[in-house]
């Protein structure tokens, strides 16, 4: 069945997340952040993932911001890092990540060829209309869907599921594109084609179901997309 609908998770696919922490330790006086950034970085990304799962295990959901900042919080503290204005400016840089630098043209190709784009995300609504706003790309996106309408992290199915009740469509007419190997699993297990955009390099994720393609970043999207 022809691909109508691209869809794309949003923190480590469309939006870099590491570039709240990169900006910070770039500021004036921030020489020993600058040496352990990339530390805390991937300690962030590491416990806001893991809180998110834990929490849709145990059923106890709180809004993604609220597991953002529960992960800045082990990070920092991981760190030796107890500044609030650092803690303060990272939170706000997470509300303006720039997105990739081909995403733009990507989608900008997506429409031209008539297909429906959307993002669907962990985020709060409030969270991606920041990021999407910031970076400039709501034009190209036909809906920002976030999990908050099902109370649920992905890679829950009732997330995906939002997919087909927004555009009518069904699982096998959607290009799922996740930079996240766990969500490009889960996804292709859903039924959507999926691509797993493997930016670092890493190895596949031992998990129930395999993306079909992979890719190094998003710049290939719309031709996939059309050959699918
Ligand atoms: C998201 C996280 C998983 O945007 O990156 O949903």
């Amino acid at each position: 069945m022809a691909i109508t609908t691209c869809v794309f998770d949003a923190y480590g696919t469309l939006f870099d997340v590491n570039a709240a922490a990169r900006a910070a330790a770039a500021e004036p006086g921030r020489e020993g952040f600058a040496a352990i950034w990339p530390t805390l970085a991937e300690d962030w990304r590491a416990k806001q993932l893991q809180y998110s799962w834990l929490r849709a295990v145990a059923g106890q959901y709180v809004n993604f911001w609220q597991v953002t900042q529960d992960g800045l919080d082990w990070a920092l503290e991981a760190s030796n890092l107890t500044d609030p204005e650092l803690r303060a400016r990272l939170l706000a840089l997470y509300w303006e990540l720039p997105a990739y630098p081909e995403v733009p043209a990507m989608l900008a190709t997506l429409k031209a060829a008539g297909m429906k784009t959307a993002i669907l995300s962990n985020g709060s609504p409030e969270m991606l209309n920041g990021a999407v706003t910031s970076a400039g790309i709501g034009a190209g996106l036909d809906a920002v869907l976030s999990v908050e309408s099902v109370g649920v992290f992905k890679p829950h199915a009732s997330v995906y599921a939002l997919v087909e009740k927004r555009f009518g469509c069904r699982a096998d007419q959607v290009l799922f594109v996740s930079s996240n190997g766990w969500d490009a699993a889960y996804a292709a297990g859903f039924g959507f084609t999926t691509v797993w955009v493997n930016r670092a390099g890493l190895p596949m994720d031992r998990l129930p179901a395999l993306p079909q393609h992979l890719l190094p970043d998003l710049s290939r999207i719309a031709e996939l997309a059309q050959s699918a």
